[in-house]
């Protein structure tokens, strides 16, 4: 896959000092001393100094390097230097070069603003912080799958083209659809649901769709969403699973992405040890002792959590939400039923919420009662309720936000970031 070069930049060590290479990427820096022309070439795996001086190659190779804009695409053969003061302490003495797709004045200098750099996303992809971000992206969603394959979940897909509100109203996209009214999906926790009865542990990684006018560091209208859902487990189960989930993440991005969080000067320990569990009683005492005007029933807000948060040296569960706060699916606590078996992860350093999840109800009645009671169209839950009528079993799940894992795990400010083309209320390009 390498179509005519010989190496990628991360393969050039100081061990090949003399070895004649093929080298492909993009110009990444440049410097013009007239007969001495260096050329910084990137590619996906790191850069490489490459030099053309007058005498050490041919007078076309010179002006080739000469003409060669930023981000120009080249092919490049030369001798392997050990340098030591070059990136990787090596360099390359160039002795032919192609030009392989010019560019000429690259937008992006260096000084843009952030809707700038939005603007151009599919050039600024390019930026080393970015391929740094999306990286770490990766290797977490690699992680995640790897967790649920080792801890026995079967992969599912839910549709995108849905006609149930899982979320609350308020956050729905619409759809025609052919004349009918149908949303973008918010959840896949209620397909999930259906298919526990066949594998009792699944899971997907896939977008749900938020028409959240909120614009703030944390919310996106299009975000991927990593779900799980479980039969015959309760509130604490879940929660252990989501602590085993997320700690398995954060260290394996650290065990493979090092390089890249050292580049974003992140500091970064994977949390170790059992993640704190408080009551939202509790939270909701720390966030009025610190000003927060909440009062008991209201959900926390980005700021109360963001106070909470800040306390916390390793992620942490707010648990038993009250039952106004939160959707219609969740089962109320039979020992207090003004609370809900809920439970979200929040992440330390002010970040919030990270992961929603609790335990579902799995009793007919009680679940139709519900819907009703939310203003929900029961017609539209049918097969939903069903799943209460043949074989129902006590299950539970949860949601992890992927934007916002790798955020907090990278230690980026804006959830923009943490996805190469990000959706948000005034963002459909490119
Ligand atoms: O808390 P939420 O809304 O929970 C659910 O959707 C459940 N049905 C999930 C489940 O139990 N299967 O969303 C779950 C997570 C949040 O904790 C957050 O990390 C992320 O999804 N999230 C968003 N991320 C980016 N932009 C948005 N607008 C988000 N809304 C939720
Ligand atoms: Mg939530």
């Amino acid at each position: 896959m390498k179509f005519g070069k010989t190496h990628y930049i991360s393969e050039i060590t100081p061990e090949l000092q003399g070895r004649e290479v093929v080298v492909a990427g993009w110009v990444y820096r440049k410097r013009d001393l007239g007969s001495v022309q260096f050329l910084v070439l990137r590619d996906s795996t790191g850069i490489l100094q490459m030099v053309a001086k007058e005498g050490e190659c041919n007078e076309e190779t010179l002006q080739a390097a000469k003409r060669a804009g930023i981000e120009s695409s080249l092919r490049a053969k030369g001798i392997v230097r050990q340098d030591p003061r070059a990136p990787g302490g090596v360099e390359l003495v160039l002795k032919e070069l192609e030009v392989v797709g010019p560019s000429e004045d690259f937008p992006i200098k260096g000084k843009e603003g952030p809707e700038f750099l939005l603007d151009h996303r599919h050039l600024y992809l390019r930026s080393r912080r970015l391929q740094a971000i999306l990286k770490i992206r990766a290797e977490a969603i690699k992680a995640m799958h790897e967790w649920f394959y080792k801890n026995g979940f079967i992969e599912t897909e839910a549709p995108t083209i849905i006609e149930q509100v899982v979320e609350g109203g308020a956050t729905l996209f619409e759809l025609n659809y052919f004349g009918k009214k149908v949303y973008l999906t918010q959840s896949s926790q209620l397909y999930l649901e259906a298919f526990i009865t066949a594998f009792e542990k699944v899971y997907t990684i896939q977008p749900s769709f938020r028409a959240e006018k909120s614009r703030t560091w944390r919310h996106l209208t299009e975000f991927w969403h990593a779900e799980a859902e479980m039969a015959w487990a309760d509130l604490n189960d879940m929660m252990d699973v989501v602590e085993a989930l997320v700690k398995y993440v954060a260290e394996k991005v650290v065990e493979r992405r090092s390089e890249e969080l050292e580049y974003l000067k992140r500091r970064f320990e994977p949390p170790d040890g059992r993640f704190p569990r408080i009551s939202y009683d509790e939270a909701l005492e720390m966030a009025q002792r610190k000003g927060s005007k909440l009062s008991w029933g209201e959900d926390l807000d980005t700021p109360s959590e963001r106070m909470i948060s800040l306390e916390f040296e390793t992620p942490f569960f707010v648990h038993r939400y009250p039952r106004q706060s939160r959707a219609f699916y969740h089962m109320p606590d039979p020992k207090r039923p003004e609370v809900l078996l809920c439970a979200d992860l929040l992440a330390p350093e002010g970040k919030g919420e990270i992961v929603g999840g609790g335990q579902r109800i799995h009793d007919y009645n009680l679940l139709l009662e519900r819907i009703k009671e939310f203003g929900l169209d029961p017609s539209r839950y049918t097969w939903y309720l069903d799943l209460r009528k043949y074989g129902t079993v006590p299950h539970s799940g949860f949601g992890l936000g992927v934007e916002r894992t790798v955020a907090w795990i990278a230690g980026i400010r804006h959830i923009k970031d943490a996805i190469g083309f990000p959706r948000t209320p005034t963002r459909t390009i490119p």
